[in-house]
This record gives structure tokens, sequence and C-alpha cells, in this order.
């Protein structure tokens, strides 16, 4: 049973294909051109996948050593995203399955973050706890089963993947910042203190962090015009040192809570190395488990998808040709 998956929910063109729920291929096209501009723009981000699409999923059907006739259902984001890119996938896999009277299966890109840990072996069972961290996306999500999902915390504003962002934008730093703040951070000591948020049971907010970033390098820099170029490493390190603690610690009350002992991460801010030496740490410590997914699946990628979309399949979920794509919410 082979399924061709498409994501395009923010700045990549992606597509997969699956195998009895298993990826024989992953290709992404990133979108280089929003460096240019510190962050995704939106109308741009629509536009190149537009011109990826087509030669992202030929690539994908070609690796995967397939052809068209071969695959048996189309998969593709729904949502949430930017509207303007969940569009082009979503009426491209439209187009394929119409045209190749094929079943066509919607997935919320949430909840594919976490079933990427289903790629591979080895995975967690269930019940596990997973920390989604993305550019746009912090939650903390109690797994009951592939289908079955429940978010138990969530950010109240910036996600943990904008935090890094952010702050590395002010220190003038490429976008995304989040991979040379990490790098810097290794030969840095996280000897600035900055203040920890206090938000009420699993929620998070980053805004206020950023806010405190931005006065204490003006504060500093006013004093030393070097001060950034002087001491940048340290800087580094003392961001991810508190972003990494906040994540961690909600974590691990989400953890106590509900007597879950397995732990998971997902989204491109699991690519951190602070975040996965200190889960590896706590989970050490209190004798949990602890399941990290490869770099490929753990950033935006269409193998989530499909993985995703086999559950469906296997439920019969399938959806119609009226679907349209959701912006917000879903999960
Ligand atoms: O999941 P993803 O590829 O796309 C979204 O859905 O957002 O995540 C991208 C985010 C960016 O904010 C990027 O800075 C962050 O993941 N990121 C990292 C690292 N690698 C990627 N943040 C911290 N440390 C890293 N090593
Ligand atoms: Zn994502």
């Amino acid at each position: 049973m082979y399924i061709l998956a498409i994501e395009s929910s923010c700045d990549d063109t992606a597509a997969a294909i699956i195998h009895d729920g298993r990826p024989l291929s992953n290709c992404v096209a990133n979108q280089e051109i929003h460096r240019l501009y510190g962050g995704v723009v939106p109308e741009v981000a629509s536009r190149a996948h537009q011109n990826n699409i087509v030669p992202v999923v030929k690539a994908a059907i070609d690796k995967a050593g397939i052809t068209m006739a071969d695959i048996n259902a189309v998969a593709f984001t729904r949502g949430p995203g930017l509207l303007g890119s969940l569009l082009v996938g979503t009426s491209f896999a439209k187009a394929f399955a119409l045209a190749r009277q094929l079943p066509l299966i919607e997935v919320d890109h949430m909840t594919a973050h976490v079933m990427a840990h289903f790629a591979e072996e080895p995975h967690p069972a269930f019940p596990f706890l997973c920390l989604t961290v993305s550019g746009g996306h912090t939650q903390i999500i109690r797994v009951d089963s592939p289908l079955s999902m429940t978010i138990l915390g969530q950010t109240l504003d910036d996600a943990a993947g904008e935090a890094f962002d952010k702050a590395g934008k002010m220190l003038g730093l490429e976008y995304p910042a989040g991979p040379h703040i990490d790098r810097l951070a290794r030969q840095g000591t996280p000897r600035f203190p900055f203040p920890e948020p206090v938000i009420e049971d699993l929620g998070f907010s980053f805004s206020g962090l950023k806010t405190s970033i931005l006065y204490f390098l003006k504060k500093e820099v006013a004093a030393n015009p070097d001060f950034i170029e002087q001491n940048l490493a340290d800087i580094c390190a003392s961001i991810q040192h508190i972003i990494v603690t906040v994540l961690l610690k909600k974590l691990k009350k989400s953890a106590k809570k509900t007597g879950i002992k397995q732990l998971a991460i997902a989204g491109g801010v699991s690519a951190n190395s602070g975040l996965r030496e200190g889960l590896q740490a706590l989970c050490a410590k209190e004798g949990w488990e602890y399941f990290i997914p490869k770099f490929e699946y753990c950033t935006d990628n269409a193998a989530m998808i499909g993985v995703t979309a086999y559950y469906k399949y296997l439920a019969g979920d399938f959806c119609g040709q009226e679907v349209a794509p959701y912006v917000r919410g879903g999960m």
C-alpha cells in the first residue's frame, strides 16, 4: 500500500512515499529566499510552492522506485499553517486524487509532528507525552493512540523556535537563528541570568523573555558598543539555557502529573543540542524513557504526513474534494 504525501504548510515544499506505514522517500525543497527577509514572507512562500511542488513530487516518486500507477492514496497537510502555502499542497493533492481516482486523506500538521516518531523503530508505546517545539508551535501533548491526542499545555504567545529566531535577530544572526544559537552556545557559558517566565500549570510564554533580552542588550550596548561581539557565545548559551530550562520544567511537570514515563520531542527545535542533552539527563535521573526522531523527521517534512495518513487509511478516515485548509486550530 503506497501513499503519496504532500506537506506545504510553511516555507518547505515536501513530498514523500510511504509503503505500509514506513517512508520510502522523503524529499524537501527548502525556500532559501526567506533568509534575505529575516523570516518567512507568506506571498513569496506560496509562489515558491507552486514552482517546487511538481519537481518535489516527481523526486519522491522516483526516489521510492515506484511509478504513479502504484500509488493507492494521496495525503496532504490541511492545516494549521499559512493559507496561501496550504492551498498549493491541498489543490495539488486534490487534483492528483481526482485525476487518478484515488482516496484523499487530510492530515493535521501538529498530529503529524508527533507521528514522526512512528517513521522508524524504536517508537514510543502508548500512552506517551510529546513536547512539540517548532517555529510556529510549542505544545505538550498526551498521545493515547495514533489518532487520539490531547493538548495538555501550549504557548500563549511566541513559540520556542520563534524565541530562538527573534533573539538571534537581535544579535545579528541569520534567519533561522535557532541552529546558530545552538552552535555558538556550545562555546559559551550561560552566565547572563534571564528571568524565567512565570506561567501557570503547563502553559508557556516567550514574549516576555524576548523583551527582557532586548532591554538587556540595549543597556549593555549603550555602555559598551562591542558588548554583543565580545560576549556572543555567552549570550547565546544564556538564551538557550533559559528556553531549554522552561521547556524541560513543563515536560517534567506533565510527566509527574500524568504518571506517564515515556517522553518524546518533535519539531525543528528538537534538533537543539541543549534540549536533547537536558532531556537525556532528566530521563536518566527519573528512570524515564526518551524518544527523539531522526533530524529529517523533526523539521517540516512529508514523511510524517504520510505516516499519519497510513493510520487514517487503516481507520477508513478519508475526505472529499470539498475539504478546505485551516490556518489555526486542528488536532
Ligand atoms: O519544525 P520546523 O522545521 O518548522 C516549523 O514548523 O516551524 O522548525 C523550525 C524552527 C526554527 O524556529 C528554527 O530556528 C528552529 O526550529 N531550530 C532550532 C534548531 N534547529 C532548528 N532551534 C534551536 N536549536 C536548533 N538546533
Ligand atoms: Zn512544523
